[in-house]
């Protein structure tokens, strides 16, 4: 399935195919979802497939208006009001009790619905049209890296998809943050965009950091975000030091090993045959093109990725958390 330009005409399509129950990915301003109608099982079976995912992983319900909250969710608490009024449409998806029309498929077996207002225009423009939830995970297989292109779509997923709609390159790069507030607790599930410190400003409280965040278990997995394999290349893939580049660099050469190499401010000294990609400096645009370099180097075939550690500050703890997903490797001594 080829991407189709998103205008007027081709999201009205897919809209319709949503209401017969058929998949459409589409642009959101943090990666490409893979979205099915989310009041109609069978169209949500239908995702599990396609994506080969285990179907007890909940998904997110993308809803277009903040009023749409209460057509999923029970016992909406005020924090959860604040949220949604301070950032969406935005990168932020909200775990709250799910209503009990609210298919157990959406929500893996859960009493629980994760609940996003993008800020996209077309994946606005999609919900407007369609004119109900649109349940999707990250348009790719499962475990893989997300989507921030129609074109990883077409690669990831095309003969499974029904269309997907081209919106250009995702503008935040990596998945949204993801609080749930369905406990007496606000707890952060996933890192993402909007920082905690940000959500903590807005909730006027301290945001607990779920358990499975800090120690990811493949047996306690409530966001298969947190697996600790997730977001992963093919190919082997470890995370660096700056000050240990060359060496490592010197070793693998000895071994004939060809190598990629996600640069954050190293310089080869010589040209040793790298595959490099010189990453942004600012963890806003880094982020935006994490998945593509991670894609571009992974479809070389090469022995190993090597990444440069970025920053470990505030700002780049959700691109921190994608790196240690991607890695199956990290220098020992870091
Ligand atoms: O940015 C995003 O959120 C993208 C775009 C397409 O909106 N979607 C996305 O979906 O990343 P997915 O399925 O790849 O990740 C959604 C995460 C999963 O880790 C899932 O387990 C978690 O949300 N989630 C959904 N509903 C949940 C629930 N009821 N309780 C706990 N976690 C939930
Ligand atoms: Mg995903």
């Amino acid at each position: 399935m080829k991407p189709i330009f998103a205008d007027d005409a081709a999201i009205k399509v897919a809209a319709k195919l949503l209401s017969q129950g058929r998949l459409v990915a589409f642009p959101t301003e943090t990666v490409y979802g893979l979205g099915a109608d989310a009041s109609n099982p069978i169209a949500i079976k239908r995702i599990f497939q396609a994506k080969g995912r285990p179907s007890d992983h909940p998904l997110i319900v993308h809803i277009s208006s903040i009023d749409n909250l209460s057509d999923w969710a029970l016992n909406i608490p005020d924090t959860a009001i604040k949220l949604a009024n301070h950032f969406w449409p935005g990168p932020l998806a909200i775990i709250l009790n799910k209503k009990p029309e609210v298919p157990l498929e959406v929500t893996g077996g859960q009493n629980t619905v994760g609940l996003r207002m993008p800020d996209h225009p077309v994946a606005l423009q999609l919900l407007s049209v369609f004119g109900g939830g649109i349940a999707a995970p990250s348009a790719n297989r499962f475990c893989r890296i997300s989507p921030t292109q129609a074109a990883h779509v077409e690669e990831e997923l095309g003969s499974t998809v029904d269309m997907i709609l081209d919106g250009g390159v995702c503008g935040v790069g990596v998945e949204s943050t993801i609080v749930d507030l369905s406990g007496d607790v606000a707890k952060l599930l996933r890192p993402g965009h909007i920082t905690r410190q940000e959500i903590e400003a807005v909730l006027q409280e301290e945001l607990r950091i779920a358990e499975s965040q800090v120690q990811p278990n493949l047996s306690d997995v409530r966001a298969p975000g947190m697996m600790s394999v997730h977001y992963a290349p093919l190919t082997v893939a470890m995370l660096c030091p700056y000050d240990r580049l060359d060496d490592i660099i010197k070793l693998l050469c000895l071994q004939n090993k060809t190598i990629g190499l996600l640069a954050y401010q190293y310089n080869p000294p010589e040209n040793r045959g790298l595959h490099l990609l010189c990453m942004p400096e600012q963890a806003e645009s880094y982020a935006q093109t994490l998945y593509a370099s991670l894609r571009d180097l992974d479809s070389r075939e090469l022995d190993i990725i090597l990444i440069e550690q970025p920053p470990e500050t505030q700002a780049w703890y959700a691109i921190n958390d994608r790196l240690g997903k991607a890695t199956t490797l990290a220098w020992p001594n870091h």
